[in-house]
């Protein structure tokens, strides 16, 4: 479903007074991974690491300088093709600043069902599909009509998992999705992420700096430690973990344990 190869990305320092020479610092180091379909994959790594390049590139948003991204068969920045679009959704950490402010509820989510004619052209009742969608992520139709200021940011990050289901696409990537979110909330929304996954098979990429949420959530954790894969394995062997990023993760939790 996903498939990473060699992925470098780089980008151009800041200049100063060299005009002909321009420098890059490196950012990705030769990622290569792959994500089953209706695999959930978690990308664990501590700030700037290199998570949300990573997860850009796999958007379509940024061109590795080396290497190539392949989702469903497609060679994303190879290919005279482009991935159709609503293939993938994405479902950021700041759900305030990936909605719209003066949009609705409703205007929110019928973003979603305008790409989705687009790419299959069938017919939305929209007011019927966005209150079902409502119900499933535990809201109802009394919010259909309310602004992002008039939702908590739990109830504003149901709206943008709704609107990621919208666009009934094959992967959803979810970037810090849940990080901002109070303990309780993230649980809670957790479940809602695995109930709509076994219901609609989606394949999930989610990238966290929280080890707890990829042992609750995910199948497979990828360790990124300074832009490059340091271990890839079943979150069930999470505890045999060699690389020593990954067992500097696990030690803090377990001293928190202790304490
Ligand atoms: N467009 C950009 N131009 C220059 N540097 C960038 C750009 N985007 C990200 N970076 C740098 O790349 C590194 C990784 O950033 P990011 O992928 O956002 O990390 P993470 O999501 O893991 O916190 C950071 O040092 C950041 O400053
Ligand atoms: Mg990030």
């Amino acid at each position: 479903m996903i498939k990473a190869n060699n992925v470098c990305v780089h980008f151009p320092k800041e200049q100063g007074n060299f005009i002909f020479r321009k420098e890059y610092q490196q950012i990705l180091h030769d990622v290569s991974f792959t994500v089953e379909k209706g695999e959930c994959l978690g990308i664990l790594g501590e700030s700037g690491s290199g998570k949300s390049t990573l997860g850009r590139v796999m958007c379509s948003l940024l061109k590795p300088f080396k290497g190539s991204m392949e989702i469903d068969g497609l060679d994303l920045y190879n290919s005279k093709e482009s991935l159709a679009p609503g293939t993938l959704a994405v479902v950021f950490q700041d759900y305030t600043t990936s909605v719209n402010t003066r949009f609705t509820v409703r205007d929110i989510i019928n973003e979603s069902f305008i790409v989705l004619k687009r790419r299959t052209g069938e017919t939305i009742d929209v007011n019927a599909e966005c209150i079902k969608l409502l119900e499933l992520v535990g809201l109802n139709e009394d919010f259909l009509y309310r602004y992002p200021h008039q939702l908590s940011g739990g109830q504003l990050q149901r709206v943008c998992i709704a609107r990621a289901i919208a666009v009934k696409p094959q992967i959803i990537l979810f970037d810090e999705a849940i990080s901002s979110l109070d303990a309780h909330t993230q649980v809670q929304i957790m479940d809602l992420l695995k109930e709509i996954k076994a219901m609609y098979g989606f394949t999930y990429v989610f990238i966290t700096h929280d080890l707890p949420s990829v042992t609750y959530l995910c199948d497979r954790v990828l360790f990124l430690y300074k832009g490059v894969v340091e271990e890839i394995l079943p979150v069930a062997q999470i505890s045999e973990a060699k690389s020593e990023y990954a067992q500097k993760l696990l030690h803090s939790i377990l001293d928190i344990k202790h304490n």
